[in-house]
């Protein structure tokens, strides 16, 4: 059982008026239909559905050996957080084991699960993640949109594993064209449409029922390449954040992704004010948007070009508190700008998480002694939150002061 309490938290500032509180390409067609068939369609969860975003705690990380990833990156995971790792077999995982341990990973933080998959975007085919109307965690899964049939398992395979509530959505997507702002919004290519036969009340409504997307751009990919996967130039950092990538006025694609960045500045986010966004240079195509959020870190692939500082800097100044990491990809498996650090790695959310959501204030706000915020807080963990004993502590993230 889940608690929920609502709390108002007032807090009484001494501000002065007028401050701001802010707080190898594959195509599909003409395959088989046996691929996509390995999943099993189950009822929506019990609404209201809350979709899980990438920038919420995480208690691990799902990689896929053998690796698509720098073993340096598996240390670095492994430092802070627990490491999920795929292996076809336990003599793969043995192998797994001698390359993590001799490259110094935290064995103690790496467990392995096995499933035999095709390829190693786990981001692509692993599971996305949900809290239902009671609060309890799903495991959601999908049709993979590309013909690899182990991969397309791991979602279910996962659920199984570890004994969570498992749902399926008869729709064909990929989590490297998915991203959310964990309250009511995601953004995909016009490839969620296109590979549904363009269904598109179809896919709004299985969106909005199986993850609780009332608020969903479906936009054109404006890279012109053969993926159109959002992970290679969008990303959303919070619920009010959003990084698209740029390029030079004489890239052919600069008309496309201003385009895309102007539509973004001009939508509200959920709490009701337009998207900040952020914008990192991107002039060879480099995959800097191809990033994983996990807790409290970003890890940013890094190209061994002179545009990498200026990339890490664009996420430190977008996200305060975080540590940015840059990470080279890997001689055997490198980067690429249509498939990088992202769309190898897949972030599993904290299920016992603590969820606190709060809408903050945002432009000038008037001052009459005090103002008041409001929290929804929620153990997911079970634990009894005790309403004598909570207190907030207010951020200032902007003050502009005259
Ligand atoms: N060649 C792979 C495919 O098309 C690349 C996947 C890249 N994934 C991503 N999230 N961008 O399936």
């Amino acid at each position: 059982m889940k608690i929920s309490y609502r709390i108002l938290i007032m807090i009484c500032l001494g501000l002065c008026l007028g401050s701001v509180l802010q707080a190898s390409q594959v195509s599909a067609e003409g395959l088989s239909f046996a691929w996509e068939e390995r999943f099993t369609q189950t009822a929506a969860p019990f609404a209201p559905v809350r979709p899980i975003a990438e920038f919420e705690p995480a208690s691990s990380v799902m990689i896929r050996y053998p690796l698509g990833i720098p073993t340096t990156l598996v240390v670095a995971l492994a430092q802070t957080t627990d490491v999920l790792c795929l292996v076809g077999s336990t003599s793969q995982m043995n192998s797994a084991q001698n390359s993590f341990s001799s490259a110094g990973v935290n064995m103690d933080r790496v467990s392995f699960m096995i499933a035999s998959t095709d390829s190693y975007w786990t981001r692509d085919y692993g599971p996305w993640f949900l809290f239902d109307g009671n609060g309890e965690y799903g495991v959601l899964d999908f049709q993979y949109n590309r013909p690899r049939p182990g991969d397309n398992m791991v979602p279910e395979i996962y659920a199984n594993e570890f004994d969570l509530p498992y749902y399926g959505m008869n729709i064909k997507q990929t989590g490297g064209n998915y991203m959310t702002d964990g309250i009511n919004t995601a953004a995909q290519t016009r490839i969620a449409y296109s590979e549904n036969s363009n269904n598109q009340t179809n896919v709004n409504t299985q969106m909005q029922n199986y993850l609780g997307i009332t608020n969903y751009h479906v936009v054109q990919d404006p890279n012109n390449t053969y993926i159109d996967h959002i992970d290679c130039w969008g990303k959303f950092l919070a619920p009010d954040k959003i990084l698209i990538r740029s390029v030079p006025a004489s890239h052919p694609q600069y008309n496309a992704i201003e385009a895309t960045a102007n539509y973004f500045a001009q939508q509200n986010c959920a709490w009701g004010y337009p998207y900040r966004v952020y914008r990192v240079n991107t002039p060879q195509n480099q995959p800097y948007s191809n990033s994983l959020i996990l807790n409290k870190r970003v890890f940013v692939p890094t190209m061994n070009s002179s545009y990498d500082a200026a990339a890490l800097q664009v996420y430190a100044q977008a996200l305060p508190g975080y540590e940015i990491i840059g990470v080279p990809g890997s001689a055997y498996t490198p980067w690429e700008s249509t498939d990088a650090l992202h769309c190898r790695t897949h972030e599993i959310p904290d299920a016992r998480m603590l969820d606190i959501s709060h809408q903050p204030y945002f432009g000038d706000q008037n001052y009459s002694g005090e103002y008041v915020f409001s929290a929804n807080i929620i153990a997911h963990s079970g634990a009894a939150l005790n309403a004598d004993s909570l207190f907030g502590l207010p951020r200032m993230l902007s003050a502009p002061m005259d």
